[in-house]
């Protein structure tokens, strides 16, 4: 592909090593490539062979998609991916990351690791030589953010000037979200409950990185948040690890369930993005995520093709 501006596999990442451990390890032209890229792979018009590198794949949470994405991405990147599951590692008996970040180094290729802490995800990067990729911690989704904003992108042709509210908790997905759509110019809003709102620190990170006029607000009110919007997103009320507040978290965000009603307050070519597993009834109705306007599978689709890109930059591919 012509695409000079994907020769950006050495400068992936401030972090070094190509990591992606957040959504602000790539700035937007890196971002805008990527998505060039990953919109090559899914037409097939371009093929990559990683020959037979291996992506490790340390989850210490559920996946679905993004487990099976990364398998899949690397399988038709002629590569391999091997299952690290903590539970059959002497990792789940106590043996030390930094040992096993230098031991995994030695074998394989890239290491994708899916965990609470964000600390945790950042202490694998320092004792890993491979490049380390942030499959979800309790802070950041920024694999599931790329996606997000390629699908908004090949809706509307543009991310420029785009509104997106998300609706739901102020935690990983929206802070990716903000993260990735300021650099993109996209006007992030995040309606949240009180006391469920981003952290202010991450808030200001992703004002500090807006591009192309990108606005980030926070509204507590989902009426407000939602007018003149392109895209509504929202995620579960309880994350992974929030299993014990789940009845006090249904209670609190009832109001922000994602239905017909708060839809037809919003443009009326909306879109609607959750990056699942959805609760159907809970964030958001049937009959919302069931609509016409519900673009969640393509989402969820091209989970496959930007990490597939993601994969073959980092991996030198290219
Ligand atoms: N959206 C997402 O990350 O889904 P999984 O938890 O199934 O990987
Ligand atoms: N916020 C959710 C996202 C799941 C993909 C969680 O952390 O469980």
């Amino acid at each position: 592909m012509a695409s000079a501006s994907l020769g950006l596999a050495s400068k992936l990442s401030p972090f070094s090593k190509t990591n992606f451990l957040s959504s602000a390890d790539l700035n937007s032209n890196q971002i805008l490539s990527l998505f060039e890229l990953a919109k090559q792979l899914k037409g097939g018009n371009r093929r990559i062979d990683l020959g037979n590198r291996v992506l490790g794949l340390i989850f210490k949470k559920a996946s679905t998609r993004t487990r099976v994405s990364f398998q899949v991405a690397m399988a038709r990147l002629g590569g391999q991916t091997v299952d690290l599951n903590p539970q059959v590692t002497q990792l789940g008996r106590g043996e030390p990351i930094k040992d096993t970040a230098r031991v995994l180094s030695r074998y394989c290729d890239a290491l994708a690791i899916r965990t609470f802490s964000q600390q945790e995800l950042e202490e694998y990067a320092m004792w890993s030589d491979i490049p380390v990729i942030n499959a979800l911690t309790d802070h950041e989704h920024p694999c599931q953010a790329l996606a997000d904003y390629l699908t908004i992108q090949e809706k509307f042709g543009t991310l420029k000037g785009i509104n997106l509210s998300y609706i739901g908790d102020g935690n990983n997905v929206a802070n990716s979200l903000m993260i990735c759509g300021a650099m993109l110019g996209v006007n992030v809003r995040v309606c949240s409950p009180k006391g469920f709102e981003a952290a202010s620190d991450v808030i200001e990170k992703a004002r500090s990185l807006s591009e192309f006029g990108s606005n980030i607000s926070i509204f507590n009110d989902p009426l407000k948040a939602i007018k003149g919007s392109q895209v509504i997103y929202t995620d579960v009320w309880a994350s992974m690890g929030q299993e014990e507040e789940y009845n006090k978290r249904k209670e609190i965000f009832e109001q922000y369930k994602v239905d017909q009603k708060l839809i037809d307050l919003a443009d009326k070519d909306v879109i609607i993005l959750h990056c699942l597993p959805a609760h159907r009834g809970e964030e958001i109705t049937e009959e919302a995520i069931e609509s016409k306007n519900s673009y969640v599978f393509e989402q969820a689709e091209n989970r496959l093709h930007v990490q597939q890109a993601l994969l073959a930059v980092q991996l030198g591919g290219l």
